[in-house]
């Protein structure tokens, strides 16, 4: 009774240290001690890169802040490690330079753990005046624009409440991550702007993107090589090209697998919810993908696999891909498709889908003339629940 009578007599103090070590626990380096200006026309790459240095060489939590104003800022990478986390607190507006630049990223983070990026900023590509030099669809060797964000090889992090807006490329690219999470994020570009996918994520795990809004040129969110449990939630995307996994098995034999959207809504989409593969393809897995409760309203292909994946017609059509698709559930799919093809599933001659489940499937077509219907080739699987359309001919 005594000694604890006694350790309760020191609670109010311990709550008090408790505090003032959390309200002093983050240095705040400010962009504009290291020189930075806001004014939308001085260059405050060095600043940023000072600021960062001095924050990552901190022995403890630190904060680099990017106050009201627009920061012309040009590409770098912001490398780790760092000697505690760090909080890149973002109110005003980052704005990139015109034109292609000639590197393939803005903001670079390397080798960074606990990094969290917050603040309610924006970062602006300038995406407008790169878009132009895009040549991709027609030159193989074309030069790659910027992506406006890349985490390579980031751990134990965070992005919240933060605009993309106009990335010259893909807006955010997760690469050799692990552990991260994406919430409250507003993704934005014209839906006519190539390649400006929201998020983009391959050889990384435990990913978890939700209440986001996705309206972009591209995917919504692509899924690459060796994505692993990544878990997508109440995000609203379009216009875009939809979530995608894929496109797998070109140059990387990596699996995907541990895969969830939820409770997300696609509205006037080019794709809802895809897989695609190239043919022929290098041998992988894709298992255990989940996509549950998701509205499509206006979407011209809202579930869809396509093993036969040739973009710019450079593949040989005659051959299979090797890409193993297995272990899917649709499961609560609704709302209105543009085209007939509301559900079109063509998996490989060679390695057969298998274990695919259609459950509760209720789109319709929006044409005046006609009906939703299902195509399949080379599907195993099972059906229950409601099925509009009718998916007989498939499972
Ligand atoms: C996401 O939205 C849901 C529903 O509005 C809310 O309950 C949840 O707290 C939100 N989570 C985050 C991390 O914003
Ligand atoms: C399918 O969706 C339509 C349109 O939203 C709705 O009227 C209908 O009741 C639904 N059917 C079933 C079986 O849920
Ligand atoms: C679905 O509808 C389209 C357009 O009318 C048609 O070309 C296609 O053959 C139909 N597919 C099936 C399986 O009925």
């Amino acid at each position: 009774m005594a000694s604890r009578a006694l350790s309760c007599k020191f609670c109010p103090i311990v709550f008090f240290l408790v505090l003032v070590w959390g309200v002093q626990a983050r240095k705040v380096f400010n962009v504009e001690m290291f020189g930075a200006v806001g004014n939308g026309k001085t260059d405050n790459t060095k600043a940023f890169s000072d600021a960062f240095r001095s924050a990552c060489q901190y022995n403890g939590r630190s904060r680099i802040l990017v106050p009201m104003g627009t920061f012309l800022v040009w590409s770098n990478v912001y490398k780790g490690p760092c000697k505690g986390p760090i909080d890149f607190k973002v109110k005003g507006n980052i704005k990139a330079h015109a034109g292609p630049v000639g590197l393939d990223h803005w903001f670079t983070f390397r080798y960074i753990d606990r990094l969290s990026i917050t603040g309610g900023g924006t970062f602006d590509g300038q995406g407008h005046t790169a878009w132009p030099h895009n040549d991709c669809m027609k030159n193989p060797n074309c030069k790659s624009l910027p992506v406006s964000i890349r985490f390579d090889f980031v751990t134990n992090s965070l992005i919240r409440r933060i605009t993309s807006l106009d990335s010259k490329n893909f807006h955010i690219n997760i690469f050799e991550c692990d552990n991260i999470r994406i919430e409250r994020l507003r993704i934005i570009a014209p839906a006519e702007s190539p390649n400006t996918d929201g998020i983009h994520v391959a050889l990384s795990e435990n990913i978890k993107i939700q209440n986001s809004t996705i309206a972009t040129g591209d995917d919504c969110i692509s899924l690459g090589p060796g994505s692993k449990k990544v878990e997508v939630l109440r995000v609203k995307c379009g216009p875009g090209h939809g979530i995608s996994i894929g496109s797998l098995g070109k140059s990387h034999p990596y699996d995907v697998s541990g895969i969830t959207v939820r409770n997300s809504r696609f509205d006037g989409t080019d794709n809802g919810l895809r897989i695609k593969t190239w043919a022929p393809s290098l041998k992988s897995k894709v298992h255990d993908i989940i996509f549950e409760d998701v509205i499509m309203n206006n979407v011209r292909n809202p579930i869809l696999i396509e093993q036969q994946y040739c973009p710019s017609g450079n593949c040989d059509k005659s051959k299979a891909s090797s890409v193993q698709i297995q272990d899917v559930w649709f499961k609560h799919i609704r709302g209105t498709s543009q085209s007939q093809a509301a559900v079109n599933l063509q998996c490989s001659s060679l390695y057969p889908c298998k274990n695919i489940n259609l459950a509760d499937i209720n789109l319709s077509y929006k044409g005046l003339k006609g009906a939703a219907n299902a195509t399949c080739l080379n599907v195993q699987g099972s059906a229950w629940g409601v099925q509009r359309p009718n998916l007989e001919a498939c499972v």
